[in-house]
């Protein structure tokens, strides 16, 4: 047993899609979660500012006694995994092998689309990861840059949201792909835009699910599952109002964040 809580990271709001279905599955589990909006998007980054970023979030977060880390930013985990399981000497969960798993789990034809940021997009590490579970697997990808400034923006139910995702979306239309990885956290808070775009026939994969799932598989494991969660905290780079909005939406409770400033976070 073990009630420390669980430090989950992203570049904004995007991994609170992963800490929904943490609570779902972990309820007993206490989260302090950190959104560097203030340097958001990662996904244009070059990897060492990403890597950097990163590992100074970290660093922050680290001030707590966690029990574990999940870096709910896919393009995080491209960038840094490595270099953060290094550092520490707890369980560091990304979300690209969960995200991989699940999309494995649910295509029948073989065939997977992958959209995500340039940076994760880039970094080619969906394709590596799959081809190493499923070597004939057949793949699409598609970096969607403007799909986390809708999010942020608080755009995600309007008509413009709908109309960018199906115009982005264009080069995919067509393909035989059956299954559709959302690989940035930020996605599943557009799947409806998405869905619709792709159509009921192409079945859309969050990481959240898979990644909250193999966390609880690993602190069963190794005997660390909490028994009762403590308060959950909110930590931003950027504007406190916006992101307890965006974040409490989603997760249908009243969040209160707090600001936190880190002295390397000015630039932007
Ligand atoms: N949510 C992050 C991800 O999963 C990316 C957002 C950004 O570009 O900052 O990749």
């Amino acid at each position: 047993m073990n009630n420390h809580a669980i430090g989950v990271f992203d570049s904004g709001v995007g991994g609170i899609t992963v800490v929904k279905e943490m609570m779902r599955q972990l309820p007993h589990e206490t989260i302090y979660y950190f959104g560097d909006t203030k340097r958001l998007p990662y996904g244009p980054r070059t990897t060492e500012e990403v890597k950097q970023f990163t590992l100074e979030v970290i660093q922050f977060l680290l001030q707590f006694p966690l029990k574990a880390i999940v870096i709910a930013c896919n393009t995080a985990t491209a960038a840094a995994l490595n270099d953060v399981r290094e550092l520490v000497s707890i369980p560091v969960l990304g979300v690209i092998e969960p995200g991989a798993r699940a999309a494995i789990k649910g295509t029948i034809n073989g065939e997977v689309g992958i959209i995500g940021t340039i940076g994760t997009m880039k970094s080619g590490a969906y394709e590596r990861t799959l081809r190493r579970i499923h070597p004939e697997i057949i793949t699409h990808s598609l970096a969607c840059p403007s799909f986390v400034p809708l999010v942020e923006d608080g755009l995600r139910h309007s008509s413009y949201a709908d109309e960018l995702v199906a115009e982005t979306l264009q080069p995919l239309q067509g393909l035989g792909m059956d299954t559709l990885i959302l690989g940035c956290t930020h996605y599943p808070l557009l799947a409806s835009s998405i869905q619709k775009a792709m159509g009921e026939r192409v079945k859309l994969i969050s990481s959240a699910e898979e990644t909250a799932s193999e966390l609880s598989t690993i602190l069963q494991y190794r005997r660390m599952l909490a028994t009762k969660h403590q308060k959950h905290r909110f930590f931003t780079t950027g504007e406190v109002e916006q992101f307890s909005k965006l974040a409490g939406d989603w997760l249908g409770l009243n969040i209160a964040t707090e600001q936190v400033t880190l002295s390397y976070a000015n630039k932007s």
